[in-house]
């Protein structure tokens, strides 16, 4: 089959690899239709995140059909049109029977490779699904297959975002990082009631996408964020603010932005050496700081539901649709924010 692998930094190729083929009764294999490039795969791209083997099938966001099951999947079978999570989970263990799947003692996350111990990618025209049953759920009829892949990560996790910082009706919301996660995380703030929601970037496009979405843009490279949400505040700060890019200056920005008393709740991921607050800054404000890796597996069969609504303008989300032959430049596009590029969608059948 074909599959986009990571060879160095800045180099991933699709190339003809060997097909997944069961290894646990529990296991399942997917025709991938559509994947998608995430932010998460940046760091790596970047290599910011090390660690990956070269080979390594690279991706977590996918949409499909199973082909085949193991001997012990009972909820799924042949022909059935799932979307995964970006990381698997057992269903039964204490973290998953509590709902934070994402930290199931037997999970995987898709596409990490370390030392030759992993779990491919969905980047490709099949993928191996561990525990299928818990892993993988169906894709409702009636939901369309591009908002249905998003909420195997980037819808759940932005919704996440904004539940982790436990948004409330007329909160002020600052969401800083415009990517598919903050863009998520500000409509998820909205549905929870939220009044006023900034979303601070730089980019054009992406600001543009936050006044869409109904957020007030702040571009941090021409306006004073700090005072348009003190101004909007009475000089107090924001009650929650979400950091979602994953970097020491986006983090002494969200200190700042925030009220005392009030929470960062932070999906981006960090690969700095140190934390980049002393705690005194947490404790001079009474702050408090919540992150990790979003629990989408419990959250992913009321999002599809709430999809079935059809009024989360996510398409708006998505710039680009392309053959997995080209993801080599769909990472290009996607890292160096060029032709507006805000979502990257693989298509292993488009030619
Ligand atoms: N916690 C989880 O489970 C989870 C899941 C998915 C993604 N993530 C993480 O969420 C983050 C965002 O993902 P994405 O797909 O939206 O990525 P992205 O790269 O598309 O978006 C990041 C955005 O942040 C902006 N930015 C960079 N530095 C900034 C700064 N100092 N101030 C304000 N904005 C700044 C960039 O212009 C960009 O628009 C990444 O770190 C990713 O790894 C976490
Ligand atoms: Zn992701
Ligand atoms: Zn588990």
């Amino acid at each position: 089959m074909h599959a986009v692998t990571f060879r160095s930094p800045f180099e991933v190729a699709c190339v003809e690899v060997t097909d997944p083929v069961l290894e646990a009764p529990t296991d399942a294999i997917v025709r991938v239709e559509l994947a998608a490039i995430c932010g998460s795969d940046l760091h790596v791209y970047r290599g910011v995140e090390a660690g990956l083997d070269p080979g390594t099938v690279l991706g977590h966001e996918f949409l499909g059909t199973i082909t085949a099951v193991g001997a012990a999947v009972q909820r799924h079978r042949r022909g059935d049109r799932v979307v995964s999570p970006f990381s698997s989970c057992c269903g039964a263990c204490w973290f998953c029977q509590r709902g934070l799947t994402s930290r199931c003692q037997d999970s995987q996350l898709f596409g990490w490779v370390q030392d030759g111990r992993g779990l491919q990618g969905g980047q490709a025209e099949l993928v191996r699904v561990p525990h299928a049953d818990a892993s993988l759920v169906a894709v409702p009829a009636d939901v369309g297959l591009e908002p249905a892949l998003l909420a195997g990560d980037v819808l759940a996790t932005g919704f996440h975002a904004a539940a982790q910082g436990e948004v409330g009706a007329g909160d002020v919301v600052v969401v800083i990082g415009l990517g598919p996660i903050g863009l998520c995380a500000l409509l998820g703030s909205k549905e929870r009631g939220a009044g006023a929601v900034f979303g601070v970037d730089s980019v054009p496009e992406r600001l543009e996408l936050a006044a869409r979405f109904g957020g007030v843009p702040l571009d941090h490279s021409a306006q004073d964020v700090d005072a348009a949400v003190r101004a909007a505040t009475g000089g107090r700060g924001a009650d929650v603010v979400i950091e979602a890019v994953g970097h020491a200056d986006a983090t002494a920005l969200a200190w700042r932005l925030a009220r005392n008393g009030g929470t960062l709740s932070v999906p981006g991921v960090h690969n700095e050496p140190a934390f980049a607050l002393r705690p005194g800054q947490l404790y001079d404000k009474n702050l408090t700081y919540r992150t990790g890796r979003a629990p989408v597996r419990a959250l992913m069969p009321e999002l599809l539901a709430r999809l079935r609504r059809g009024d989360l303008d996510l398409a708006a989300l998505i710039s680009h649709r392309l053959p997995l032959a080209d993801a080599a430049h769909g990472y290009s596009l996607f890292e160096r924010k060029l032709d507006r590029c805000t979502k990257v969608l693989l298509v292993p059948d488009q030619r």
